[in-house]
This record gives C-alpha cells, structure tokens and sequence, in this order.
C-alpha cells in the first residue's frame, strides 16, 4: 500500500476519520434520494447536471427520471449524458454494438444465450468489469431502461466507499488483505465472447486522484481468493448480505437509468413478456465521474 496518502492510508487513522464521518453524514440513505428528474438526458440543464454530481459525489451513483420519448436515439443520448459528464472512454466488449453501448435483452437462442446477462436469472453483487486487464478497469458504468421487465429485474446497489467503511471499522486488516495486489484472481475465461487471460488484482485500489476503486464478484466458482485474502472474502460477503441502510434496491422504469462510478450491484431475477422485452442499454467508461 505504499504510496497511498489521505483517507485510505491504513497508517492515516485521522484522515479517514475525518473522510468517513462526513461519508455518512452526507450519504443518501433511501432510493428516492438518488433521484433526479431530468427533461432530455442528451442535454441536461446546469441545475440538474449539478443535482446529478451531487448524488454522484456523494455515492458514487445517481438515477435519472428523463421523459420517454419513442423517436429519439436512447443509445446515442446516453452516451451524450455521459460526454457531460467527462466520460468519452467507453469499454466495448465483443457484443457491444458498434457504438460500444450493450443493448441487454433476454436472449433464448445463439450466442448471447450463453451469457447471464442475456438471461432472467439473477446476478450476484458485482462491480462490472471486475476480470477486465487493468488498462481496461470500467471506473463509471451507465445503465439505461428503454423497457422494464414484467416483473423483476430491480438493481441492488451499494457505494463501495461505504463497504470499505464497514469493514475498515470492523479491521482494518480486512482492508489491507483486500488491497493486495495478489487478492483476487479471475480464472482466464469467455466473458460475452471474447477470450480472456486470468487477471490478478486487489479487490480495493486508490487512483492516481486518489478516489478508491472496488474490483469484486460474489460468484465464488469466478474466483481464487489468495489464502490472506480469504477469511477477508468471508466478511465482506456477509456485510452485503446484512441489511443495511446504505442498500438500495431499484426497478429502473422507462427513462431511467444509473449514472454511477460503477459502485457494488446486483440484477434480482426477472420474468419477460415476449411481447414487450425488457430491454437496457449499458455503457461501460474507464473515466470515472
Ligand atoms: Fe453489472
């Protein structure tokens, strides 16, 4: 951990002190305080792209209530919300479509079918991007809902920060296993149709602005935890399976979407009406907000 100054400086008892009370004085503590109504998502007004930031700043998340309408380019005006926001460096996976942005849809045959998030089952706590190369680490995902689900299919989310928080103050040597650059290694695999090399990385990691990033799946057969890392592993599973105030759980209805630094999710199961699919459009960065 050498290098690391300020709050997340294991030896810096006082800094993250100060960092982490006013964390939690300021941090939302109910869904609805993350949402901000937004008229055209491809041009926010400076009121609300700040009451956008805010929450962002805050929680490293924000959901926006935009206004649906069925002749505009949802894809291009996410990836203009996100120009405003800084972002420009999008991460394309093999089944992005060709302007990089994932349509997610449930897919009952071909290739996608193989893949979960192209399925109704649900997917486990989760940053996005967690077996990427570190030149390709996703700091901010975008997640657009163009059609919900029949029933299902909410988001539960939770700011990293403040589960390195929770397991700071329960040891802070929970903290200084997860941050090994040895922690955590993503066996090579297929990830939506591309070929991949195993990664090794730690779970918790500090930029070069000094902002935390969190590299994490709950899918234990995804993962070799490093014998340090393992009984850190352990806890930290089951904080996020206690509930907590700091947990949201969203159903994202049409014009909304998660502008996020790509905080800790999850996708709750769905059911799918054939004849009106859920459908997301997802946008991966390795900007952060
Ligand atoms: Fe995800």
């Amino acid at each position: 951990m050498l290098g690391i100054v300020g709050a997340f400086a294991l030896a810096d008892r006082s800094a993250y002190g100060r960092w982490r009370d006013a964390k939690l004085e300021s941090a939302p503590t109910s869904v609805g305080d993350l949402v901000v109504e937004v008229g055209d998502i491809a041009d926010p007004t400076a009121a609300e792209h700040g009451a956008l930031l805010d929450r962002v700043r805050r929680s490293n998340m924000a959901v926006y209530a935009g206004a649906v309408s069925l002749d505009r380019d949802d894809k291009a005006a996410l990836k203009a919300l996100g120009r405003r926001f800084g972002l420009t460096g999008i991460d394309a996976n093999h089944l992005a479509d060709e302007d990089g942005v994932t349509p997610l849809a449930v897919h009952r045959e071909g290739t996608r079918a193989r893949y979960i998030p192209y399925t109704e089952r649900p997917i486990t706590w989760h940053t996005d991007g967690y077996y990427n190369m570190p030149e390709r680490t996703v700091r901010a995902l975008l997640l657009h809902c163009a059609r919900p689900a029949a029933s299902g299919g909410a988001n539960r989310l939770m700011d990293h920060e403040i589960l390195y928080i929770m397991l700071r103050d329960e040891d802070p040597e929970l903290i200084r296993a997860l941050m090994a650059p040895d922690a955590m290694t993503i066996p090579g695999n297929d990830e939506e149709g591309m070929r991949r090399p195993a990664t090794v990385g730690p779970v918790f990691s500090v930029d070069g602005q000094g902002c935390l990033h969190m590299r994490y799946t709950a899918r234990a057969r995804n993962v070799e935890w490093s014998p340090q890392a393992q009984y850190a592993a352990t806890v930290l599973r089951r904080v996020l399976e206690t509930p907590s105030a700091y947990c949201f759980e969203h159903i994202l209805q049409p014009g909304q979407g998660l502008l996020s630094n790509n905080p800790l999710h999850t996708r709750e199961p769905f059911a799918d009406d054939p004849a009106c699919p859920r459908l997301l459009y997802r946008a991966r960065y390795h900007d952060r907000i």
